[in-house]
């Protein structure tokens, strides 16, 4: 544990300021203590952040001390954005301001009635490098914290830890905190660009941000001027609510892409499930997996199952061997000779099905970069509009960390040529989430998890109850999901199939993986809900859970009046009700219910499930039961508007094993 040696000395300290949050929620003091800028967060009377240095250091001096008191000056602001795809469409943006204005640097506060937002602005010409910073949150009591480990082999991919604060190593954000006296606070940032991503390590007091290093060990070297990243607390009184507030997309700028209509969101099949389950290779070979004939079966498959996109990996040379180490032969441009993609991309295009293309680098970004332009121009003139890039390496070939200044700006290279190209990304061990979609909004989505990869021992059935509130705190994840048969080959899926369903809905992306091979779809009854659910919502309504042990969030429907319910659970079977209170008052619709059977079990029964319709209302509710590692998830569609194209789903309920 480090020590923390900023201690409040009540002779020299010295309250600058104090301001309130739009609704009088939250209450944001600032002070000096000496020359020492320090902050404190309250909840009424409750302190969330107890009094918090803030440090920052170039040239073995900090930028934040103040030998003369700076300037004090407030705004308040408040609109409302509406958002080309998203977990809401409408956004409010209301804060008040205050900012602390010294000579070369601002420090900038924006109080939300659902957290704070703070950054360092700073003024001059020329290049400074950030040593490191210290900005702290400093945790009242005893706090619990679910977290994953920073600076290590596999990035953003563990499963949570829930340890008591002192007991964190470092850690990246968002760190989700229970505090002991009741409520919940995240903390994270927003707008990371051209500087290293923010970790928390503790100290004694609580914790303390530590910057993913260069190589050199310093934090950053940045051009002046320069506004960092903001830091953010969020607060909310139940767990389940954590997901509600867009502090970190209000924190973004509006998007940079004026015409936005080519940005579609989209679900997608995959040439890839069958490589992990032994059917396929992305290496040539009698089991390539990235062949034409293969391409367009698989192409059949999308257009017959409804679903828009298909994405496909190994098509390109340099699979063979050992393509981790791959990386700087890595060729984008050059498909197998089995792969023929003029022919791929022509027939899709004529089924109405979009590619999606695959870019593994192996982490090699020093030769990515050298062909990024030409690769995506290649793809482009094949009409090719989404991508899923990959960094598998524990470090980049410079030597660098993916969460680095340096790889920071890599990932901002990829998102501004694809935008130039009306091109879309999915990237895949990218640096987490900080809400920049928000300015460029042709970067969908990203994996930065343990995703369903795993599955087959790693993931256990704890780790989506737990996702809502942490990971999905950074905005879109691509956890891959829909996988039908969860027993029958290699890996053995530790879910059942009820709650693979609820995943569309308690798992946000714009782009939504279908993962499994399309022989598990086939004549499947489950497949109606994939089919159905929206990958684009208007309203987000996160319902009710516990961290660790359940979630339950409801959406609507961008396009049509329709909500869907998703509800996972842990390994132990719950019943939850949830009440339709968000439906429009006086009207009937139609709930379709795919639940875990009476019997279901992610062991034993992982794939039996019912399927059950009920006429209901606002003043309804559903009980429902998940099944040990289970889930369910509810379609509800106003009465008259059920068209549905699987006959044999109406009006009975079937059981199907
Ligand atoms: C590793 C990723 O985790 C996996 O999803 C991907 O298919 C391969 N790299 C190839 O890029």
């Amino acid at each position: 544990m480090r020590h923390n040696n900023f201690k409040v000395n009540e002779t020299k300290n010295k309250k600058l300021h104090e301001i309130s949050s739009p609704g009088n929620i939250l209450q944001l003091r600032v002070g000096l203590n000496g020359d020492q800028l320090w902050y404190e967060l309250l909840r009424g009377n409750k302190h969330i952040i107890q009094t918090s240095s803030l440090v920052l250091v170039a040239q073995d001096t900090n930028i934040l001390s103040f030998s003369i008191e700076p300037e004090i000056i407030q705004d308040s602001f408040d609109e409302t954005w509406e958002q080309p795809w998203g977990e809401q469409r409408f956004v409010r943006n209301n804060y008040n301001e205050l900012a602390v204005v010294a000579d070369s640097v601002t420090v900038r506060f924006r109080l939300f009635d659902e957290g704070l937002g703070f950054r360092y602005e700073l003024r001059g010409q020329g290049e400074i490098t950030i040593q490191r910073e210290e900005t702290d949150f400093n945790i009242p009591n005893n706090a619990q914290a679910w977290w994953i480990p920073a600076l290590g082999q596999n990035h953003y991919e563990h499963l949570y830890k829930k340890t008591s604060l002192p007991d964190i190593d470092t850690a990246h954000t968002p760190l989700t905190l229970e505090l002991e006296d009741g409520g919940y606070i995240a903390i994270h940032e927003a707008a990371l660009y051209d500087y290293g991503a923010m970790n928390l390590v503790p100290t004694d007091e609580g914790l303390r941000s530590r910057i993913t290093p260069l190589m050199s060990g310093d934090a950053a070297t940045v051009a002046l001027p320069f506004n960092m990243p903001w830091r953010t607390v969020t607060t909310a009184e139940t767990a389940a609510e954590l997901g509600v507030p867009k502090i970190m997309l209000n924190l973004n700028e509006p998007s940079k892409i004026e015409d936005t209509s080519w940005i579609v969101p989209t679900k997608f099949m995959g040439i890839w499930w069958g490589m992990f389950i032994g059917y396929f290779t992305w290496a040539s070979g009698e089991l390539h997996g990235a062949t034409t004939r293969n391409a367009l079966r698989y192409i059949n498959a999308a257009k017959k199952f409804g679903i828009s996109a298909l994405l496909i990996e190994g098509w390109n040379e340099t699979w063979d061997g050992d393509w981790t180490k791959n990386g700087a032969r890595m060729n984008h441009m050059q498909p197998y000779p089995d792969f023929d993609i003029h022919v791929v991309t022509q027939y899709a295009a004529s089924q109405g099905v979009d590619i999606i293309g695959h870019h593994e680098t192996s982490g090699n970004i020093s030769h990515y970069e050298w062909e990024l332009p030409e690769a995506y121009d290649y793809y482009s003139l094949l009409g090719v509009r989404y991508i899923k890039t990959g960094y598998v390496a524990p470090r980049f070939d410079t030597g660098d960390f993916h969460s680095s200044q340096v790889g920071v700006r890599h990932y901002q290279k990829t998102v501004e040529l694809a935008a130039e190209r009306k091109i879309m990304l999915d990237i895949h061990e990218p640096v987490k989430g900080t809400g920049i979609e928000r300015t460029w909004p042709n970067l969908m989505t990203r994996e930065g998890v343990m995703g369903q990869e795993y599955e087959g021992g790693a993931i256990t059935p704890e780790h989506a109850t737990v996702l809502p509130y942490t990971r999905l705190l950074a905005g879109p994840l691509d956890y891959t999901p829909g996988l039908f048969n969860l027993s029958g080959t290699s890996r053995k899926v530790q879910t059942t199939l009820a709650k693979q369903l609820a995943f569309y809905v308690t798992m946000y992306s714009p782009m939504q993986m279908v993962a499994d091979i399309p022989e598990h779809y086939e004549d499947h009854p489950a497949f109606a809900f994939i089919k159905d659910v929206p990958v684009n919502w208007e309203v987000t309504r996160p319902l009710d859970g516990v961290i660790g042990d359940y979630f339950v969030t409801a959406r609507k429907d961008r396009s049509q009046d329709n909500w869907y319910v998703g509800g996972v659970s842990d390994e132990e079977s719950r019943t939850v009700t949830v009440k339709l209170d968000f439906l429009e008052d006086h009207r009937t619709y139609v709930a379709t219910i795919y639940r875990d059977a009476d019997d279901a079990h992610w062991q034993n029964n992982p794939e039996a499930y019912t399927i059950e319709e009920r006429h209901v209302g606002s003043n309804d509710s559903l009980t429902i039961t998940m099944a040990p590692g289970g889930g369910f998830a509810v379609r509800i569609v106003p009465e008259g508007q059920t068209a549905h194209p699987y006959p044999g789903i109406h009006g009975v309920e079937q059981n199907y094993r």
